[in-house]
């Protein structure tokens, strides 16, 4: 008989075993994966003193309209091969929606191998992105602004990190509040093994920083691959875009990975380069009431609307809620006297609440045409406010 429950600290060496078999990763990646690794922040289905299927939720706090909240950030699914396909994984989702919300998350992150799959389950895409890539250096702009960029010293620097880091981030919904050991892990992982942080100063202030990880080109050199960085200003972009432009001719290609929005191609002296859209993220709301509660508004924002809500994994969301908007603050409340306004199953609901859906832009194009135009636009400019993204990986 399978039971469900969290992983018990000496079954560690089992967990490693299925992530081998899962990810095809080597024990030695695998025990790794479970160093320092929270039993309470585990999951998984265990048939005959076998773990045979896993899910992880690890914690971070992140930001939405400003607001801070409780993220659930899913990782690790995994199920022996000889196990697959009857279900275990789709059982622990559904079971870390619960547990997730219980521990009190508003919203759960994740990087599908599926978008299909957890789509089942309420996540939804969301988090365009754009891949900079097969450049080089003489088709950046070599922008002066490049002597506002110094090397970074490591921990010391930490602080003057945060502060590019946390401006940046609060711009967008959907980025992890990030504390001191979250940035010596990253800053150790980047200096040890793959490559170089830098800082970018004005006046003394930090106004951005950019890691550059390196990794081997064909048919020669190094590619500088930049995907964790943080640019406050235009002057902090045009920094970063300079000091790239002048790296040493062992370079012999630029990757840069960013938000789809704001767009870069200013800073190329030429669009002669590959750009690749992807969107590599899910999100999904946890529990509406808090998520709404806990989720900022810009100060125009204020209103009221009436929506119907269907999630099949957690009853405590299904139903007629009436949200209000006010002073940068919101509320869920539930009203099933109520006539909806818009009736949206969590997947849609999600979209929305991240800021991802542009319901005006789409009722345009002839989509939503069952909704009045006042609502829409009540609705976007209640939540419509800022991109989507999401550096850290779990
Ligand atoms: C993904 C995984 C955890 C699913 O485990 P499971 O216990 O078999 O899951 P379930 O039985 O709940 O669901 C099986 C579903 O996954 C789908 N699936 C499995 N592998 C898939 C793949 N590579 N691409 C798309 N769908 C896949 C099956 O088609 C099935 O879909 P259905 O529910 O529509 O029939 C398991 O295949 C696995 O460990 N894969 C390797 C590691 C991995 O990629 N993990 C996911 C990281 S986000």
């Amino acid at each position: 008989m399978a039971e469900i429950r969290a992983i018990r600290a000496d079954e560690m060496e089992q967990v490693a075993a299925l992530f081998n078999n899962a990810y095809r990763i080597g024990m030695t990646t695998a025990r790794g994966w479970t160093e320092n690794l929270p039993p309470e922040e585990t999951i998984a289905v265990v048939e005959k003193e076998r773990v045979a299927s896993f899910v992880r939720m690890n914690r971070y706090r992140v930001w939405v309209g400003g607001g801070e909240m409780g993220m659930g950030g899913i990782g690790a699914v995994s199920t022996w091969a000889d196990l697959q396909g009857k279900g275990y994984a789709g059982k622990l989702i559904r079971e870390s929606v619960r547990i997730m919300r219980e521990r009190g998350d508003a919203v759960s992150a994740l990087y599908p191998f599926s978008h299909r799959y957890y789509g089942k389950f309420g996540w939804a895409s969301m988090g365009e992105r754009i891949i900079y890539t097969d450049t080089r250096q003489d088709n950046l702009m070599p922008y002066e602004e490049r002597a506002l960029v110094r090397r970074c010293l490591g921990e010391e620097d930490i602080e003057r990190l945060d502060t590019a880091y946390r401006t940046y981030a609060l711009r967008f919904n959907g980025m992890v509040v990030r504390t001191r050991e979250n940035w010596l892990r990253r800053l150790k992982h980047l200096m040890d093994e793959k490559g170089q942080a830098y800082l970018i100063e004005n006046d003394g202030k930090p106004i951005g920083y950019f890691f550059c990880e390196n990794v081997a080109a064909q048919p020669w050199g190094y590619e500088c691959i930049t995907r964790d960085f943080a640019c406050a200003t235009l002057e902090a972009y045009r920094a970063m875009f300079g000091f790239l432009a002048m790296l040493p001719t062992n370079v012999t290609k630029i990757t840069i990975t960013a938000p789809a929005f704001p767009p870069l191609i200013e800073h190329f002296k030429e669009p002669s380069f590959t750009m690749k859209w992807g969107v590599p993220l899910q999100y999904r709301v946890v529990d509406v009431e808090r998520a709404v509660a806990a989720r900022g508004f810009l100060p125009e924002a204020h209103g009221r609307f009436i929506i119907a809500v269907q999630d099949t994994c957690g009853d405590w969301n299904t139903g007629m809620w009436e949200i209000e908007v006010q002073d940068g603050h919101g509320k869920a409340r539930r009203n099933p006297a109520a006539r909806a306004e818009l009736e949206m199953t969590i997947r849609q609901f999600s979209q929305l609440f991240m800021g991802h859906l542009d319901m005006v832009g789409l009722a345009r194009q002839g989509l939503f045409s069952s909704v009045s135009i006042q609502t829409l636009q009540l609705v976007n400019t209640l939540f419509h406010d800022r991109p989507v993204h999401l550096i850290d990986a779990f």
